[in-house]
């Protein structure tokens, strides 16, 4: 027995051994070069037959695969709204735009909470009063969503504020979509609703855009520490305006 293992253990070694000998010989015919890409195994869907959508093109319009769409195509859930932001604008949208969603529809209203917990708290506050965090450490003050000339806004005039921004109140259209902002606006009316009539205050002046904001009171925070809004506004445009490395 045993010379017979022995000799099927060496039919095993020659195996593995002429195994070795093509595997480096393999290694040594695929070289290596970094400029050459590797083997590609299924290269079909990387480098596809038909033209990529943002690849240039030899036969259509402008040398462009993707086309620019028709004129007049209007993207699924996005129809236009010829508004500016003016406030004849706001009046009008006032009078032309109605709100797809009711007070009678639950879901509707719980969202519209959310995006206004979400995006308009920080300024507005919790019920609308104007005493959002953002309001209380120096940003103009919101008028009380809760006084007469909120309450008597028609739903598109408020959808209006919110699309387009108005005074000191930047534009929500990126962030929130149309639907979400109707449901904000439900949620304004409900807060309207269950929330006694606030003090009519006027807006604060509109906010130069160049301008920093004004210095937080210290009042209010008294344990951090006061940022000087000029002291940031020079570090940051000092930042952005040298190169690393260039002399000053
Ligand atoms: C960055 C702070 C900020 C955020 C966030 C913000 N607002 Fe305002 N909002 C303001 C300011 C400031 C005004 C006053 C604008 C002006 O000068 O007329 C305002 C005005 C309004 C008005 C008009 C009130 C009036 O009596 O003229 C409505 C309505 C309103 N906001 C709703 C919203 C809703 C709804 C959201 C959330 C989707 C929101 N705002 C988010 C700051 C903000």
């Amino acid at each position: 027995m045993q010379p017979e293992s022995g000799s099927s253990l060496t039919h095993i070694n020659w195996v593995l051994l002429i195994i070795l000998g093509l595997l480096a010989g393999l290694h040594w015919s695929l070289g290596y070069d970094p400029q050459v890409r590797g083997q590609e195994l299924f290269p079909n869907m990387v480098r596809a037959v038909s033209a990529e959508a943002f690849s240039a093109s030899s036969v259509l319009a402008g040398g462009m695969t993707l086309q620019p769409p028709a004129m007049g195509t209007i993207a699924r859930g996005r129809l236009p709204l010829h508004l500016a932001a003016t406030p004849e604008d706001a009046l009008r949208a006032g009078e032309t735009l109605e709100n797809p969603f009711s007070l009678d529809d639950p879901a509707a209203l719980q969202r519209g909470q959310v995006i206004f917990a979400r995006d308009c708290v920080l300024c507005h506050g919790p019920t609308g009063a104007g005493d959002g965090t953002v309001a209380q450490r120096g940003f103009p003050a919101p008028p009380s969503l809760l006084a007469p000339n909120a309450r008597q806004m028609r739903d598109g005039q408020i959808f209006h504020v919110v699309t387009l921004g108005q005074g000191n109140m930047p534009s929500h259209a990126t962030q929130i979509d149309s639907a979400d902002r109707w449901r904000a606006v439900l949620w304004v009316r409900e807060l309207q609703r269950v929330e006694p009539v606030a003090d009519a205050v006027p807006a604060s002046d509109p906010l130069p855009a160049s301008d920093p904001l004004p210095a937080s009171d210290p009042a209010l925070a008294p344990d951090e520490p006061t940022i000087e809004p000029n002291k940031t506004t020079e570090t940051v445009v000092a930042s952005s305006d040298t190169e690393p490395g260039a002399a000053s």
